[in-house]
């Protein structure tokens, strides 16, 4: 009896590891047909530039779906799709179920499609069409298409009226029932088109050293009587944009209750100006009224879009020393501030 269950288990526990161990041999298989971008003896070299991803979108330009694949499988000749529009153009698939020897990067080893560009007999004589080109096969299994591009632009001209891939897919993934392209008997591929138009114009971004009118002088009387808050000096333009200064005459912030710092703000931007961010290189001064013994500090930075973008001169002086008479700096109640803007970047819009 004892035996008996001894053994009943011992043959549970053989069956559970059989088991266990055909199941990861089945997640094995399934994880090694998940596709061919994950093959080790894919080869780089013949296919070189070529991309291929899994994506759920549909092809925006065309689809077509071969029922009873089985029909035309062993066939080498071409498969010939009807005409359709896409990006103002006519066009037609050619598929190659088992490849197309005239294509040196195809070969019977795989599937190749082309698309071909239609009536263009009306074309005026030295026609060019630019196209970005991707083609796709449906794995109905995955619920995505695959999709091939390569990222290079297709020049159609008379002399070149296909183009496509001669190594599209190897035909032993393809024909391959657990990889999923070939399910119910179906095989549906498509393609999506686009015009390429080199663009006609560029945004450029250029810096200016010394732009015209760059020094803003701001001068603040009756400074005794300034409350603990910020005050901003009128806007000046230079380059793309206005700018005005601010500080706080009790000193910014508690970190720093016992010096003054002077700040320059991106504003707005001149009429018909490109919005982009400004670059902005600024000398800040306070002016010594009895010498030339002004304080100056360098600050620099690429000013957000956003009107506000403060530049800091952080601590340009001690509040004793801008009190003490003697030093220049507060004179008949009043303190004089300048920037001078160095460099400024402006952006325009010119031709490519
Ligand atoms: C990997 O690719 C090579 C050549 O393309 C092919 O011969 C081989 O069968 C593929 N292996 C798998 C597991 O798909
Ligand atoms: C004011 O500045 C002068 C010259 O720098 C200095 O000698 C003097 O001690 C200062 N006075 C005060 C009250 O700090």
């Amino acid at each position: 009896m004892d035996y008996q269950k001894w053994s009943l288990g011992f043959i549970s526990l053989v069956f559970l590891l059989i088991t266990s161990s055909s199941a990861e041999l089945l997640i094995k298989q399934v994880t090694e047909g998940r596709g061919i971008e994950y093959n080790n003896s894919y080869s780089l070299k013949t296919n070189l530039g070529l991309t291929r991803v899994l994506r759920e979108e549909r092809p925006s330009s065309k689809i077509v779906t071969i029922t009873s694949f089985s029909v035309i499988k062993g066939r080498s000749e071409a498969f010939e799709s009807s005409t359709f529009e896409a990006a103002g153009y006519k066009w037609r698939f050619m598929l190659f179920v088992n490849g197309n020897q005239n294509d040196p990067d195809g070969g019977h080893e795989n599937m190749a499609l082309y698309v071909g560009i239609k009536e263009t007999e009306s074309f005026p004589r030295g026609w060019e069409v630019n196209v970005d080109l991707k083609l796709f096969v449906h794995n109905e299994k995955l619920h995505k298409y695959l999709t091939v591009s390569d990222g290079t632009v297709k020049r159609y001209e008379a002399a070149k009226t296909y183009w496509g891939f001669g190594n599209l897919i190897p035909r032993t993934t393809f024909l391959d029932p657990n990889e999923g392209y070939i399910l119910h008997d179906t095989l549906s591929f498509g393609a999506e088109i686009s015009i390429v138009n080199p663009a006609e114009k560029q945004e450029k971004i250029t810096f200016i050293s010394n732009p015209p009118d760059n020094v803003f002088t701001w001068k603040i009387l009756r400074f005794s009587t300034l409350d603990n808050k910020f005050y901003y000096s009128d806007e000046f333009l230079v380059g793309d944009r206005y700018w005005r200064l601010g500080f706080n005459p009790k000193g910014y912030q508690g970190e720093r209750p016992r010096a003054l710092s002077i700040f320059l703000y991106a504003q707005g931007y001149k009429a018909n100006a490109v919005i982009t961010n400004t670059w902005g290189s600024v000398n800040l001064q306070l002016k010594n009224q009895r010498s030339s013994n002004h304080i100056q500090l360098y600050s620099e930075a690429w000013c957000a879009i956003r009107s506000g973008y403060g530049i800091e001169g952080n601590s340009i002086i001690l509040l004793e020393d801008l009190q003490n008479s003697s030093k220049g700096y507060l004179v008949n109640d009043a303190i004089i501030f300048e920037a001078e803007l160095v460099k400024v970047s402006v952006t325009n819009i010119v031709s490519a």
